[in-house]
This record gives C-alpha cells, sequence and structure tokens, in this order.
C-alpha cells in the first residue's frame, strides 16, 4: 500500500470490479483506446493485475481517496507485455473515472508509483506510453517528470494503418536522470 496527502494506492477489492467495470464501459474515459471493454474483459483484467502483483511483487493499484471516493481508478507499474516496442521493460499506467478528472489525482499517483519504483523495487527505468493524441495522459508524463524522445515514437503493433489511435509516443523516466539519453 502507498499513501499520499490525498490517495491511498491498495491492493483490488472483489467490490473494486463494478466501478472498474463502469469505467471500461465508459466512452468518455476509452476515447484513446479503441473502444469500450465488456464486464468479463474487465473481471478476468482485475484478475490478471492480481496475478501480475503476486508474480513479480509490484502491480497497478486501486487508487482511493479517502472522504472523496472508496475507488477511482488505477495507477501503478506494469510488465511491458513483450507485443510493444519497450519490451523489455517497466511501465506506468494510470485511468481514472471522469468525475475525478482533472485535479491532479493522476499526477500524484503516478508520483507515488514511480518513486516505489525506484526506490523499493529498484528499477533502473520506467517507460510509459499512450496515443500520440491522448493529451491528458502525456501531460501527467510532463508533469512527473518523463521525457519522450520523438526517435521512439512508434506505432502500436495491434492498431491499423492508418487509425488516428495508431502513432504512439514512449516517455521514459529514469532512477538517475543522467541515464536518460540526450
Ligand atoms: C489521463 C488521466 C488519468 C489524467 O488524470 P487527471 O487526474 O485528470 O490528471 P491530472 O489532473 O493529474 O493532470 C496532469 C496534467 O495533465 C494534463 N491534462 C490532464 N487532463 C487534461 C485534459 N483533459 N486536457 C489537456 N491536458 C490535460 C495537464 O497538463 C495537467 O496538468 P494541469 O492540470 O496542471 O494543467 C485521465 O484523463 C484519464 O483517466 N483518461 C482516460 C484514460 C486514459 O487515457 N488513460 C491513459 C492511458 S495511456
Amino acid at each position: 500500500v502507498l499513501t499520499t496527502e490525498r490517495l491511498i494506492l491498495r491492493p483490488w477489492r472483489d467490490a473494486d470490479v463494478a466501478p472498474v467495470t463502469a469505467m471500461f464501459a465508459d466512452p468518455t474515459v476509452m476515447r484513446y483506446f479503441l473502444g469500450t471493454r465488456d464486464a468479463a474483459y474487465s473481471e478476468k483484467w482485475v484478475a490478471g493485475v492480481r496475478a501480475h502483483f503476486d508474480r513479480t511483487g509490484f502491480g497497478i493499484w486501486a487508487v482511493e481517496a479517502p472522504g472523496v471516493a472508496s475507488f477511482m481508478g488505477f495507477a501503478g507499474l506494469s510488465t511491458v507485455p513483450n507485443t510493444m516496442p519497450a519490451c523489455p521493460g517497466v511501465e506506468i499506467v494510470w485511468t481514472l473515472a471522469e468525475a475525478y478528472w482533472r485535479r491532479g489525482y493522476a499526477t500524484e499517483a503516478a508520483r507515488a508509483a514511480l518513486a516505489d519504483g525506484f526506490r523499493r523495487l529498484g528499477l533502473d527505468e520506467i517507460v510509459a506510453f499512450t496515443a500520440t493524441v491522448n493529451t491528458p495522459s502525456r501531460g501527467v508524463m510532463a508533469k512527473i517528470g518523463m521525457r519522450r524522445d520523438e526517435r521512439e515514437d512508434f506505432s502500436h503493433p495491434r492498431i491499423p494503418k492508418g487509425h488516428e489511435l495508431g502513432p504512439h509516443v514512449l516517455y521514459r523516466a529514469a532512477a538517475n536522470p543522467a541515464r536518460i539519453r540526450p
């Protein structure tokens, strides 16, 4: 469990499945993904996140804001899938329910997850990637000090050529910033 000024990043509870299912079914939340997801996907996704924690000792936390929401979304670290160019590596991810956007929550959660990755897990580097057009997510990446090298931009391997969500940007954060390529 990680705590910040306003948030608790905690393990998943069965009660989180319903609100995360609602998030994955919300077209506004899923604007920068190929589409919304159904309940079966969401349930499997949560099980996968829990299994990742058991396997590796790290993962994507449920985000709670005491007095505000017992579940507002998720943030944390995950192993980069082997279909992505940044593999092997560890990525940082975040998604919040729309009601909680633009209040600095994603930035606050991401800073805690990044610090945990560098201090507790001893990672040298953490990456993040998103569709080039995903301005909100790129805003979080920039705000937590991650850096993009446009030479590392890539096309998402599973998004059809010509689709507006195909072009992706890659951001990096290093435990020792001097390690990031100039
Ligand atoms: C991406 C997301 C988690 C951001 O959450 P958030 O809590 O609203 O982000 P923050 O309030 O910490 O914002 C950090 C910075 O990002 C940028 N930003 C966030 N939302 C933005 C928006 N709608 N438009 C433009 N810039 C935005 C801003 O630079 C902001 O800093 P500022 O508020 O000081 O100007 C949220 O928009 C979300 O869940 N989106 C849908 C899912 C998604 O795309 N996830 C990422 C997949 S890679």
